[in-house]
Order: structure tokens, then C-alpha cells, then sequence
């Protein structure tokens, strides 16, 4: 059985006071979520140390939403694998389209990143997704496909077996534009489908693959029934605790 998993990535939105006001009030709710659920919470970085201690007793898990391509060392305003993993946070997004277009990361910089989270015994939350024209072009496989060859691709499948997929279509992101149900689950079939030509049927079995791009209450269900959508990442709903509890409780599987 593949992990079900529920990401809130919060991006730059809350102080620290609404942070933490935003995780008590997800923290009142998260009974209501199933036990087999993995639901995960991504502050800012500044944030990682105190939302942990908030979360210290549940079953809520923390990540961050980037880290840096270095171990250590001169490298002014950057946040380092261990020092994400020394706050207790277990997870980190590596590759969001945000960072990929907004602040130039190639594939070659995500795999730098990858494997500093491995070695610094994170789970990476690896995301892939085509934009706008690239979907209208068809140029979607292909795309997806070349993401993740130059990246969790080339890990070994020992590494392979920690990393957590996300496929965010870039036109889906913040825009109300949700892939439908049909659009999602052929991409995370051909994404399963790929694991299995480059690791192994197990690989392919056991890798959860999350759908992440205007998820929200009234369409995650539907989503998540995808026989090879195992979650989602999200961000706008995931700043509503009641949402994102939600979207939590969707899973039908
Ligand atoms: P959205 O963002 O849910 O606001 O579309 C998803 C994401 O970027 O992870």
C-alpha cells in the first residue's frame, strides 16, 4: 500500500503569530483525519523551529519548502539540508515551478538539492509539471519525462525509495484551473509507468505521487479516487484550516 498524503504548502504567506494560529486551529481539527493519512505542514523557514514544537505531540509532520544546493559555508541567506533537519522537519519541497521560473533553478541545480535532502535524511517532495503552452502543444509527457530523467532519475533506487513525486501542472497553480480528474490521472499513470522502465515494478508500486494545482474541498475527492493520485500538495487551501482538514479527509481508497 502507497502512503496517502496531504501537503500544505503555505509558500510566503504568515507571520509567525499566524502561523502558529493556523496550525492550533489544524491541530484542534486533525482528529477527524483517517490514522493512514500522512498530512504535512510547509512554513516559511523561519518558521520550521517554532510550528515543530507546536506539533511536537501529533501526528503532524513538518517540511520546508526549498533548501540550499550546498552543505555549508559562505553562503549568505541560504538554508542548509541539516539545519532544516535539525528544526525536526522531515520533508522538503525541492523543484516547486515557483523556484524552477521565478528564481532560474535547472534541473541541475534540483538534483544538487535532492541529494543534500537524502544525505541529510529529509524526504524530498520532488515536483514536475508543464506550463500552459506546453500542455497546448502536447508537449506534456515529454516534458514530465525529461524533469524527472535529470533528476530523481538518476538516483540510486535505494534513494529513490525516499522520494515523494508531485506533479503540479504550472497552469493548474494558483489560477482556480484544476487538471481534471481524467488530465491528472493519465499524467500520474504515465509518471508510475516511467518509474517502473527505470527502477522496477515495486518502485513503481510504492512511490506515492501527489497531484498539486487549485486542490481544494469541493474537488480533491474526486482527485484523490484517481487510482494513481496518492494526495496532493497545496497551497492556497492549505491556508484554511478547515480546507485543508478537508482535503485531508478525501482519500476514498
Ligand atoms: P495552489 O498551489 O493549490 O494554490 O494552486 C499548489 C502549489 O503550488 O503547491
Amino acid at each position: 500500500m502507497r502512503p496517502q498524503i496531504v501537503a500544505g504548502n503555505w509558500k510566503m504567506n504568515n507571520d509567525l503569530h499566524e502561523g502558529r494560529k493556523l496550525t492550533q486551529s489544524i491541530k484542534e481539527l486533525q482528529g477527524d483525519i483517517p490514522a493512514d493519512v500522512t498530512v504535512i505542514l510547509a512554513p516559511p523557514f523561519i518558521h520550521l523551529a517554532e510550528i515543530s514544537r507546536e506539533i511536537m505531540d501529533t501526528p503532524l509532520k513538518l517540511s520546508a519548502q526549498n533548501c540550499a544546493t550546498e552543505e555549508k559555508g559562505a553562503f549568505t541567506g541560504e538554508v542548509s539540508a541539516s539545519m532544516i533537519r535539525s528544526t525536526g522537519a522531515q520533508y522538503v519541497i525541492i523543484g516547486h515551478s515557483e523556484r524552477r521560473s521565478y528564481y532560474n533553478e535547472t534541473d541541475d541545480v534540483i538534483y544538487k538539492k535532492i541529494q543534500l535532502a537524502l544525505k541529510n535524511d529529509l524526504y524530498p517532495i520532488v515536483c514536475c509539471g508543464e506550463s500552459l503552452s506546453q500542455r497546448e502543444n502536447e508537449q506534456y509527457f515529454p516534458v514530465v519525462e525529461d524533469q524527472l530523467e535529470k533528476t530523481v532519475f538518476k538516483l540510486s533506487s535505494e534513494d529513490f525509495g525516499r522520494v515523494i513525486l508531485a506533479y503540479e501542472p504550472v497552469w493548474a497553480i494558483g489560477t482556480g484551473k484544476t487538471a481534471t480528474p481524467e488530465q491528472a490521472q493519465e499524467m500520474h499513470g504515465f509518471i508510475r509507468q516511467k518509474i517502473q522502465e527505470n527502477f522496477s515494478r515495486d518502485a513503481g508500486e510504492n512511490t506515492a505521487i501527489l497531484y498539486g494545482g487549485s486542490c481544494k474541498p469541493s474537488n480533491a475527492a474526486e482527485l484523490f479516487a484517481q487510482p494513481d493520485i496518492d494526495g496532493g500538495l497545496i497551497g492556497g487551501a492549505s491556508l484554511k484550516s478547515k480546507d485543508f482538514i478537508e482535503i485531508s479527509k478525501s482519500f476514498s481508497k
